[in-house]
């Protein structure tokens, strides 16, 4: 099982009851608006309720007191229609104000790709380097998500950016913010997005990952460091590693159990049977083309499992390729 972990105590404390520390601009401004918002209501609902507990009492049934008849009053009336009103297209201000702020991007933002896929969420860097489940980002600079879906329905939610963005197949959605708290942030999924098909092959409720907001310095060394094998590695190794950070053993185990995909127990160099019917070999080829472009050959009895592409550098998949020989 690959659940990921929900974040520990790297997650700054917050300063407000209700929720999660904010960890970017648009947050607070947001924090700004609930809680404005929130004592508005508390304001008035005592006082209505008050001044109506007050007035039932005051105007009790008594012995002796009959009830007069109200007349209209044109100003009391006039007063509150037009307060209220007033009251709204304030709120509806401010907050359009706060929502146009996440929702558009500043000019110099940063855009990274994020893909949601049955169960899992990866994120593509302006450089092309992509990672599973951690999306690194860092502080003080302005970031555009731009969304997509790979399967169904998914909603990137990150209560400590207080936003939360459906991806949707074959559309583009996108979010924008400016992180401005070092630190840790967990990202869920708030769709419900399927319940795993195996026991141990996860489902909506694993598909969890975590924001990372580092100082400009740390996220170029990152960069470095998930575009190259790091030192001292071999390729075997390094296609375990790769194995493991993309939740492939979601649906390929390695010990020959079954799965919703292949298992990889002794796959490289194994025939297989195509739902076309054809005879094919695992080899280089026939695993690069599946990692690419995983329809294009679909073994025989995994028709439902539906694999998402995974876009890998030449070296990622030959370190995969490399893997899979010494997985016997
Ligand atoms: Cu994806 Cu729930």
């Amino acid at each position: 099982m690959f659940l990921q972990p929900l974040i520990d105590a790297v997650e700054p404390v917050s300063s407000t009851v209700q929720m999660p520390a904010a960890m970017s601009e648009g947050a607070e401004s947001i924090d700004w608006l609930f809680y404005g918002i929130y004592w508005f209501s508390v304001v008035f609902i005592v006082g209505i309720t008050g001044a109506m507990l007050y007035f039932v009492w005051k105007y009790r049934r008594r012995p002796g007191v009959s009830a007069a008849p109200t007349k209209d009053h044109t100003g009391l009336e006039l007063f509150w229609t037009i307060l209220p009103l007033g009251m709204c297209v304030v709120m509806f201000h401010v907050s359009y104000k706060t929502y146009i702020t996440n929702a558009i991007a500043a000019e110099n933002s940063m855009e990274i790709r994020v893909r949601g896929q049955r169960w899992s969420w990866s994120f593509q860097y302006p450089n092309g380097e992509s990672e599973p489940t951690q999306l690194w980002l860092p502080i003080g600079k302005p970031i555009r998500l731009i969304m997509s879906s790979s399967d169904v329905l998914h909603s990137f939610y990150v209560p400590a950016f207080r936003l939360k963005k459906d991806t949707v197949p074959g559309m583009y959605s996108q979010i924008a913010f400016t992180p401005n708290k070092l630190g840790d942030a967990q990202i869920y999924c708030a769709e419900y997005c399927g319940a795993g098909a195996a026991e141990g092959s996860g489902g909506h409720y694993s598909m969890l990952g975590q924001v990372k907001i580092v100082t400009a310095e740390e996220f170029e060394k990152h960069m470095k460091e998930i575009s190259k094998m790091p030192d001292g590695m071999t390729p075997d190794k390094w296609g375990q590693e790769l194995y493991v950070k993309n939740n492939c053993a979601t649906c390929h185990s390695v010990d020959g159990s079954a799965g919703t995909g292949p298992t990889f127990k002794g796959v490289y160099g194994r025939k297989e049977t195509l739902t076309t019917g054809q005879q094919v070999e695992v080899d280089d080829n026939y695993i690069r083309e599946s990692i690419l472009r995983p329809q294009a050959k679909i073994v025989k009895g995994f028709e439902t499992g539906n694999m998402p592409p995974f876009v890998f550098t030449d070296e990622k998949i030959e370190a995969l390729i490399a893997y899979l020989k010494t997985v016997k």
